[in-house]
């Protein structure tokens, strides 16, 4: 990585931290796993993330319906879509300090050989190409073999080994019947959904890049499998960049990697990652796939039920193919994370922002009584904060001069502050800070709800 990046990755962990976005996880108990919390602003962000996903994949659109689907699925799933004897990572362990790593990233990393899936090259290539454990350094690797990602645990009254969901696109294929039975759905249509998948990653990191808990927002796009499917894909593409570009990403730092022909699932026609330029280099964002029929044809053979669609137009039944967008949420927090931290000089003081597109500030509106123990510009700036809480989310802060005050909320991305001074008690107008510009202005409190919906809807 390089040095500038570096140093942005690790102000970006420890501003999280200190900031309530994001900490590590059971660290009273020294930490767990690689694991993480997202704190008050954190969870705040995410929601909106979230929000601002289901608004443009679902509220907005008449060819999509969501649902929310249980982590605990029947395991036959699992079986039917490959899932327990494909989805594997390959490790291996150092012998001298016993670290284990991902056996293709480690060959990756060190000869910019790609031979992710193929064991016996990655076995030849850890003889043959002497490679060092990043950690202690010797070459003294044991055999490189295939690990399980999904997670197990028992479930009363099931008998064998239960999975977390690896993705999130299992609960979506199984209620396909429910959705074609019970919505006026037509093809093409998609169902989205957000929600927690779990892979037991051979090496966590990155911060939230890769995790063994992390969540997904996914959508299975349900289409005629006679249909010229390549613009819609291509349209596909466009919409999970643009989502990102929604992010604050700018687009230099997007581009696509097209998986090549020979390393493609069987039942997969064209998958594209979306990569981000995160501060570790280029790596997969999202993902678009095309898989044909495999998944609804595997779980009809497997279930023994008719998951085919009737079109009534044209008195057809088939099974539909599927073009799968993939979102993930943690990676997408860390892109916005990336673009918005900025370190700028003020005054000769370095003051931190956060950049966010309005739509992501955890918080919207501060509210500032200019002084804490004037009671009376206290009453005026809680009846401020009580008429704007209830569209935005609001924080009251009466804590230290005001120029602190700003840079607290500078810190956390709070578009605009309100402050509340005694001038408001006679001409009925508050003092707004802009984040960006902080630029000031006088507005008319009668005017405030209305000033805030034209900014906000820009
Ligand atoms: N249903 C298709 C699927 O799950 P994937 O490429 O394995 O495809 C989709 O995962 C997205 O989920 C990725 O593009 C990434 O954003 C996110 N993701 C996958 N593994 C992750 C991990 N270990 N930690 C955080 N995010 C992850």
């Amino acid at each position: 990585m390089a040095k500038k990046q570096e140093d942005l990755m690790q102000k970006i962990v420890s501003f999280c931290k200190r900031r309530g976005f994001i900490y590590p996880s059971s660290e009273i108990y020294g930490g767990f796993a690689n694991s993480y919390s997202y704190g008050p602003y954190g969870t705040e962000l995410k929601n909106n993330l979230k929000r601002l996903w289901w608004k443009k994949f679902v509220q907005d659109r008449v060819d999509m319906v969501g649902i929310d689907g249980p982590i605990l699925l029947n395991p036959r799933l699992w079986e039917a879509s490959g899932h327990t004897s494909g989805f594997n990572d390959t490790m291996v362990d150092c012998k001298g300090c016993k670290k284990r790593f991902r056996a293709d990233h480690l060959i990756e990393a060190a000869t910019s050989l790609d031979l992710e899936g193929d064991i016996a090259r990655m076995a030849k290539a850890l003889k043959e190409k002497k490679i060092n454990c990043p950690e202690c350094g010797q070459t003294n690797w044991t055999e490189p073999r295939n690990l399980n990602l999904m997670f197990t645990t028992t479930m009363n009254g099931v008998e064998g080994p239960v999975y977390l969901r690896p993705e999130t696109a299992g609960a979506i294929f199984v209620d396909f019947k429910n959705v074609i039975d019970s919505m006026r759905v037509k093809i093409p249509f998609g169902i989205a959904q957000i929600g927690k998948a779990f892979r037991n990653e051979i090496v966590a990191g990155n911060f939230i890049f890769r995790l063994r808990e992390f969540e997904q927002m996914e959508i299975e796009y349900f289409i005629d499998p006679e249909a010229k499917w390549e613009k819609l894909f291509d349209w596909w593409l466009k919409e999970e960049e643009e989502f990102a570009l929604a992010l604050g990403a700018d687009k230099k730092d997007l581009r696509r990697f097209e998986h090549p022909k020979e390393k493609l699932s069987h039942y997969s026609r064209k998958t594209v990652d979306i990569e981000y330029n995160f501060p570790f280099g280029f790596s997969e964002l999202y993902g678009l796939a095309h898989r044909g029929d495999f998944d609804l044809s595997q779980h009809a053979k497997a279930s023994g039920q008719d998951l085919s669609y009737f079109d009534q137009i044209n008195n057809r039944k088939y099974l539909p193919h599927v073009l799968e967008p993939t979102f993930g949420v943690d990676r997408s927090i860390l892109v916005a994370l990336c673009t918005a931290y900025h370190e700028e000089e003020v005054e000769g003081e370095i003051r931190t922002v956060l950049k966010f597109p309005p739509a992501l500030a955890p918080v919207k509106i501060a509210v500032f009584p200019l002084l804490k123990n004037k009671a009376e510009l206290v009453v005026k700036a809680k009846e401020i904060f009580d008429l704007l809480k209830d569209k935005y989310f609001c924080e009251f802060d009466d804590n230290g001069n005001v120029g602190k005050r700003y840079r607290r909320q500078d810190e956390i991305g709070t578009p605009y502050c309100v402050t509340i001074d005694f001038d408001t008690l006679e001409d009925k107008m508050v003092t707004v800070r802009d984040r960006d510009s902080m630029k000031q202005e006088r507005v008319a409190v009668a005017e405030l709800v209305n000033y805030f919906n034209n900014k906000f809807s820009n």
